[in-house]
This record gives C-alpha cells, structure tokens and sequence, in this order.
C-alpha cells in the first residue's frame, strides 16, 4: 500500500490480485467486493478504494452512453471502455463483460471476442449472462485459457423476454432451475457467478451449493461477495433506483453546484485570478507594449 495525495491520502493497494486469490477468498470466509468502472479516472478512485474485482460491465450502455437498456452495447464499446479501466487499474482483477450478441452466435464469435477483451483490453476475465445455454461456450473459453465469470438471475440482456428488471427464480421450480445452473457453471470451469436480483433465501442456497465465490447485486447478504453499479454508489445515475441499489454518496448535486460556480465567476470575471494565470517578465512586456505602439512598417516586397 501506498499514501498517494491524488486519492485524498487514501492507501492505494500496490500488487495485483489474481483470479486464485479471489476464489480462495470463499474458502477463507472473506467477503468479495467488486464495482463496476468504464473509464480511467474512475478506474483510478475505484482501485484506489482497495476492491477486489473491477467490473466493466455493459452496464455502461445505460449509465456512460444513455441506452434504455444494456442491449445496444458492441464489442467495441465494451473494448474502448475496458482498455481505459485497465490503464487506471494496479490493484484489482479485472472482468470484462460480454455484449448481447457477442457470444450467442456462435463458439468462435464467443471466443474471438473474448480474446479482444484480453488482448486489446488488458482485463484478466470475462462474464457471460446465462445458465445451462451458456455452459458449453464457458467450457471452450475456459479450455482454451479465459477465465469466465458467470452471471444468473436477471441477466439484463433478456430484460425484453423478462417484461423488465423484475426480481427472477421467485418460485421453487424456477429457484432450483437457478441452482442447477450454477452448479454447471461451475463444472464448466466458472471461477466465481454474480447472482442479480433473486430472493436472498435462493442465492444462499446457491452458494451453499458450489464451491466458487457467488457475488450478489440484490441477491441478499450471504453471497461470498456483493457488487453494485458505480454510478449507483455515488448517486450518479438518475433515471431509476432499484431497490437494492444502496447509494454511499450523492455526488450529482456537488458536481452541479461546482459547474455552476464555475458559470458564475466566468460570467463575474472573477476566474481566472492571478493564482490560475501566467505572468510574464516586466522587461518582456514593455519592450512588446513599446513594439505595438510602433507604426508597422510596410513589408518589402521582393
Ligand atoms: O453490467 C453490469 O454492470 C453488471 C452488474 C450489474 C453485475 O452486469
């Protein structure tokens, strides 16, 4: 760890974690943290924060680029984001999240786009939304050298097929459907699973049942880990508040108040004073002040 003044004197965690820590974790009885970042300079705060897993999560298509829904996030969204987030990350494993469309197509569409996550994007895993329908392309990513985070429960890419964000595997029959999805998850070769919006009862359950880290976004306490949306976090975002998402900071109105003070001493002239401005040698501007007063003397033409 390290003091760094940028982050408020806040102890910047200097080695990087790696995937086998963070599956241990569930074995050692530690909490997991993962949030979301997509761009650099949050990257840099969230890092700092000391979290464990940093997710760039398409997400971002409604948060950073105002979709309705996460649907029309591309592969090069999510690349251009990711690679931003990892040049501001020392600390955190990183997870790149897979577009709709990026990997339902096919083995190799799933697999070439997850090697653009890790080789274009420096992120050290990916997430696929989905159950049993996803378990044979995690078992060729795994295979073939790409860690995969799972995701089950509401899987926002569906929201269409799911009437909306609507709390998912409310009954016996669909919680224990979720269930045997995480368990071929795991057996896939998945190193942890984010349970969204399910009653907590079903994602205990669940994590009782698999030996990877399940990470819970209003899936109830006693997930392995929990993650939320940033701009959640810090009040960022105020289109709609799901219940579970728990909002640490208020930053829309401070960042408000500050652009307006910025407007005002503009328009007062009273930015920029001397302490944000150049000077310039005395001895320089009188002998500018005295060559402006001079006539110009016409050009020779040759
Ligand atoms: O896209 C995202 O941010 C996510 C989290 C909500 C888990 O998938």
């Amino acid at each position: 760890m390290t003091s760094d003044a940028a982050y408020g004197g806040a102890q910047v965690p200097q080695r990087k974690l790696t995937i086998p820590e963070i599956v241990a974790m569930k074995r050692e009885g530690k909490k997991i943290t993962m949030l979301t970042a997509y761009d650099v300079a949050f990257a840099r705060l969230v890092d700092a924060s000391g979290v464990d897993v940093i997710l760039v999560g398409d997400s971002l298509g409604m948060v950073m680029l105002g979709h309705p829904t996460t649907v029309p996030v591309t592969m090069d969204d999510m690349v251009r984001h990711a690679a931003a987030v990892s040049r501001g990350s020392r600390h955190a494993v990183l997870v790149g999240d897979m577009p709709f469309g990026s990997y339902q197509t096919s083995r190799e569409d799933a697999l070439r786009n997850a090697a653009r996550f890790l080789k274009e994007a420096g992120m050290d895993a990916v997430k696929l939304e989905g159950g049993h329908e996803v378990v044979e392309t995690t078992r060729a990513l795994v295979e073939n050298g790409i860690a995969v985070m799972g995701h089950v429960g509401l899987t926002p890419q569906r929201v269409a097929q799911f009437g909306g964000f609507k709390v998912q595997a409310k009954s016996a029959e669909a919680a224990r459907r979720l269930i045997d999805d995480c368990v071929s998850l795991e057996q896939a070769g998945c190193f942890s699973i984010v349970i969204e919006s399910v009653p907590a009862p079903v994602a205990a359950l669940a994590t009782g049942a698999i030996g990877i880290p399940t990470i819970g976004i209003g899936a109830g306490p006693d997930c392995d880990g929990q993650v939320l949306v940033l701009h959640d976090v810090l009040g960022l975002f105020g289109e709609f508040k799901p219940k579970f998402a728990k909002r640490y900071a208020e930053l829309g109105p401070i960042v408000v108040d500050a652009l307006r003070r910025f407007d005002r001493e503009v328009r007062e002239g009273t930015f920029p004073d001397a302490e944000h401005s150049f000077t310039m040698k005395d001895a320089e501007r009188t002998e500018l002040e005295r060559d402006l007063a001079e006539p110009r003397r016409p050009k020779k033409v040759v």
